[in-house]
């Protein structure tokens, strides 16, 4: 009963705060791309504000002022309503029931195995506060927003591949205990290395709003530039401008392979033809950070630029703003509820869809006398 072969991509983030470069590198610039090639029937953009409490519980105000910041940054980057479908994970009341059904096909076990959340729980210090069930599940709740739009394709980071598998695994079991019914997933992530983990700019493997270590799409030119020049890391070693340098941990070079081009160097440097001269003669000597640095904050700049000024349109146009998680998310609460009405129907718990039970119910009864 599984509806054709369309081509459906889900994908979300959590609105805990504004979207930075890593954002942008890691799955943004590709599901612009996905959006303009043609070739998706739908494309819906979840903004995952429940699964976004299940660590948030003491403050909704968060989540719920960084609603808005996630959608402008959606739309600055490029992502077009009329092409994707932009919806608030707690408007579609389906995904909750079909989490709560989903619950019973996974184990405490197996949840406890998913690799991520295992390294969140730490990183929070769930470990010693104790653990809040929602936050322990909410993968779950994952597979419930991937197979209510019947997604079979999630553009996601590396991190989030263990939400696949076990989406995954629950689509199987779903369809085997209660016949196919469920549409199985795959998840893409950024061909490159890079592209997958840009790291913050002082060289932590991720860029968070405590360490104070992120671009973000919506910073000033000043912000950007004072990131880059004041605490991006480079080559400790490389104390005079003729010592040889390092390319490794070096997050100059790490953003340039995120970002540079060859043209960027006709236009901006033109010593070299590409990248590879360039650190070539940064490993040689003679290069030094000011040059690369400032190199690097042009390249941004041609991304951040135009993102920046979209950014300030749409602000101005909030209600046009509100107008579109409006629609988006009615528009899905219709998909996602009939993936419910699917799904109960499979499970025979659909109980007052037609009147049919009765005979059943008569049946029952005339046996049991
Ligand atoms: N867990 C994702 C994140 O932290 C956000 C998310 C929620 C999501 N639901 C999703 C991603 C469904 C892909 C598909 O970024």
């Amino acid at each position: 009963m599984i509806k054709d072969n369309r081509q459906i991509i889900l994908t979300g983030d959590r609105p805990t705060g504004r979207l930075h470069l890593g954002h942008y590198v890691g799955s943004l610039k590709r599901r612009v791309e996905l959006q303009n090639s043609g070739k998706f029937d739908e494309i819906y953009i979840l903004i995952a504000d429940d699964q976004a409490l299940t660590d948030n519980a003491d403050n909704p105000g968060k989540i719920r002022d960084n609603i808005v910041n996630v959608l402008l940054d959606y739309l600055s980057v490029g992502l077009d309503p009329d092409k994707v479908t932009f919806c608030i994970q707690s408007s579609l009341p389906a995904l909750h029931a079909l989490t709560f059904y989903y619950m019973n096909l996974v184990t405490t076990a197996r949840l406890s195995r998913n690799p991520t959340v295992k390294a969140e729980i730490a990183m929070r210090g769930f470990a010693d506060e104790g653990l809040p069930a929602g936050f322990f599940t909410y993968p779950v709740s994952q597979a419930a927003d991937i197979t209510a739009f019947d997604a079979n394709i999630v553009p996601v980071g590396e991190d989030q591949l263990p939400m696949i598998e076990q989406t995954r695994e629950i689509v199987e079991k779903f369809n085997r205990i209660y016949g196919e019914t469920l549409v199985l997933p795959k998840a893409v992530i950024p061909e490159n290395e890079t592209q997958r983990r840009l790291p913050g700019v002082d060289g932590k493997a991720k860029m968070s709003k405590s360490l104070g270590n992120c671009i973000y799409l919506s910073d000033t030119a000043k912000t950007v530039k004072k990131q880059v020049n004041g605490k991006m890391f480079t080559d400790p070693q490389h104390l005079r401008i003729e010592d040889p340098g390092h390319i490794e941990g070096n997050v100059v070079f790490t953003y340039l392979d995120a970002f540079c081009r060859d043209e960027h160097f006709a236009e901006y440097l033109p010593d070299y033809q590409n990248l590879d001269e360039m650190k070539e003669h940064y490993m040689r000597g003679g290069l030094g950070d000011g040059t690369c640095k400032k190199f690097l904050i042009n390249i941004l700049e041609e991304t951040l630029a135009p993102i920046r000024a979209s950014r300030a349109q749409w602000e101005k146009d909030i209600d046009s703003v509100y107008d579109i998680a409006l629609a988006g998310s009615a528009k899905a609460r219709e998909v996602t509820n009939e993936t419910l009405a699917r799904v109960q129907r499979a499970m025979r718990i659909n109980y007052f869809e037609d009147r049919l039970i009765i005979k059943d119910w008569e049946k029952l009864l005339k046996e049991q006398r």
